[in-house]
């Protein structure tokens, strides 16, 4: 039976309990030494879940953040961890895909990412198109996700690797790609 990943099938892990790989510190470390200090310019987590990312974004590194993801059970979860209303990011729960990007804080971001979200994405290149489309000139796009033949093939989540095919589609037509290796994870900050 194949399994129809839409917006129910992720509110449905989220409202069940399901969490994600958290951010830690050598990830962190890595992704602020690529993308720089934010000093108040706008950043874009695509896919926030729960909103580590885009916190850390907002409150470590002074990016003026918005997280954005289709599971109304994650984006409330990430707004409850603000102190105050508005003394977080923005939190904006609609489909990256088919949504009114018009309705986004910002028209152009300098720093979008996406941390194990790419690999879900149906249709990869309409995905990379959009956001190509909200990215600032000189801006980064930074990715997280895992790599195929990382994981043995017994491993359940052997699967969730990416292929050579969908690195290639994620890497192309930019002016630099830049790599990182971390396990079974690959961050890659790809320059317009
Ligand atoms: C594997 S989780 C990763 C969550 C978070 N980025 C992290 O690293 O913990 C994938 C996330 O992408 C979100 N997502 C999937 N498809 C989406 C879409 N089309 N638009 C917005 N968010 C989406 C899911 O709701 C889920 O929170």
């Amino acid at each position: 039976m194949t399994t129809i990943v839409n917006a129910d099938y992720w509110e449905a892990l989220w409202s069940g309990g399901r969490r994600y790989r958290h951010l830690d510190g050598a990830e962190a470390r890595l992704m602020d030494a690529r993308l720089g200090a934010g000093r108040g310019r706008p950043a874009l987590d695509v896919g926030c879940g729960d909103g580590s990312l885009a916190r850390h974004l907002h409150h470590e590194r002074g990016y003026r953040t918005t997280g954005i993801d289709i599971s109304p059970t994650a984006v409330d979860l990430a707004a409850s961890h603000d102190a105050r209303p508005g003394s977080g990011p923005a939190w904006r729960c609609a489909d990256i895909t088919t949504g009114d990007l018009t309705a986004l804080p910002d028209p152009a971001y300098a720093v979008i990412t996406c941390r194990l979200v790419y690999r879900w994405m149906d249709d990869k290149g309409a995905f990379l198109s959009r956001v190509r489309h909200l990215l600032a000139p000189g801006g980064i796009f930074w990715v997280i996700t895992e790599i195929a033949g990382r994981r043995e093939d017994t491993d359940p989540l052997h699967s969730l690797g990416i292929s050579p095919a969908e690195t290639e589609l994620l890497t192309s037509g930019w002016s630099s790609v830049q790599t990182a290796d971390l396990d079974v994870l690959r961050c890659f900050a790809l320059r317009p």
